[in-house]
């Protein structure tokens, strides 16, 4: 068994981060997103492992590199135009080389990991599987149509009315006999907005009699590819996280509780932590208030101030802030300062769609 991990993709809904930053490397709970996709294929035993990316290949790869960090090895295969999640799979066939494989989307995150579709999908004569959560916003997803048997029947993007509230997140499972879909007549062709849609090849299944199960995920699914998602999702991420290690210094007048993890060369003075919280190394935290379900980045400076439910990317600078900074995104060397002076006034350098809420 293989898998791929689609890993382009622009990112628009969370402009201006990712202006800057690749969407899969954006730092939840002080880890890019896509090693959470990464490791849920590592866990169920995966060694061969291809990475889907558009550009900016040594980006990606700087990060990753060659997956022996994780015992895997991993494949970095281009694709070229953004021709939509199908197409990742087309591009995929030399690599997955008559294998069977998991398809996991590199900006979702199944929480509770992915044994259970895996097991089900290894032990059955099934030649595809999605998975198949609730969720209350389905119309804005992919959504399932099933018998009771749990063989999907249809697979629909995004419809208008939708029967129920099934959605299907970003795990599909696949035999080599997808790879058929995008050969001769009856070929699968781009939707509307000119991309080859991860329904079709399910679509192409079906019709041709292959044998396409569901399974419910009944774990934590999160798509933080959007703000109060991201947000959210490192909250969740930071209260089921299990190794908090303390390698930093921690000052007599400091006072901390929950768990708490700090990086090498970090220094807490003067200032109460309540965990959860994810610390990276060099940073300087004095006389201030962080809050639970807080991460932050390497080398921030944080001063006279009180943050809570946020995420600080690396190099934040705050300092004498008066009142709570709350359910933040805050973005590499981002500052936020203030100056004694009356009458009280605010000065913002903000970058093209930045959000901002006095
Ligand atoms: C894509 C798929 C959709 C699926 C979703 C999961 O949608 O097309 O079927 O439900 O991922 O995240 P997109 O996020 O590209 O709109």
């Amino acid at each position: 068994m293989k898998a791929i991990i689609a890993a382009g993709g622009k990112g628009t809904r969370l402009y201006p981060l990712t202006y800057s930053n690749n969407k899969h490397l954006i730092p939840i709970a002080n880890k890019p997103l896509v090693f959470y996709p990464l490791e849920s294929i590592v866990e169920v035993g995966i060694k061969e492992i291809g990475i889907v990316y558009r550009n900016n290949l040594d980006e990606i790869k700087g990060v990753l590199g060659n997956g022996s960090k994780w015992g895997v090895k991993l494949t970095y295969i281009q694709q070229k135009e953004p021709l939509g999640l199908a197409h990742v799979i087309k591009i995929s066939k030399e690599f997955i080389n008559g294998d069977r494989f998991v398809y996991h989307l590199g900006d979702n995150i199944f929480v509770n990991g992915i044994k259970k579709p895996f097991d089900i999908f290894n032990s059955g004569k099934i030649n595809a599987l999605v998975t198949v959560i609730h969720h209350k916003e389905n119309s804005r997803m992919g959504v399932p149509y099933f018998d009771r048997k749990g063989n999907l029947i249809e697979y629909v993007e995004k419809p208008k009315n939708p029967p129920h509230d099934f959605a299907i997140p970003g795990l599909y499972f696949f035999d080599s006999s997808v790879f058929k879909c995008f050969e001769g007549k009856s070929a699968i062709k781009p939707s509307e907005r000119g991309e080859y849609e991860i329904s079709a090849p399910y679509q192409w299944l079906i019709d041709h009699q292959y044998v396409v199960k569901t399974v419910e995920y009944e774990g934590i699914w999160k798509d933080p590819g959007k703000f109060n998602d991201l947000v959210e999702t490192n909250m969740v991420l930071l209260s089921f996280k299990k190794d908090f290690l303390n390698k930093g210094k921690i000052d007599k007048k400091s006072h901390i509780s929950g768990d708490i993890e700090i990086g090498k060369t970090s220094r807490i003075k003067g200032s109460t932590l309540r965990g959860p919280l994810s610390i990276d190394e060099d940073v300087l935290i004095k006389n201030s208030y962080i809050g639970p379900y807080t991460s932050i980045g390497k080398n921030c400076t944080l001063i006279n101030c009180h943050i809570e439910n946020s995420v600080l990317m690396d190099g934040v600078r705050i300092e004498n802030v008066e009142g709570r900074i709350d359910a933040s995104l805050i973005g590499r060397n981002s500052q936020i300062t203030s100056v004694n002076e009356r009458p009280v006034s605010h000065s913002f350098m903000l970058g093209d769609h930045t959000k901002v809420i006095l």
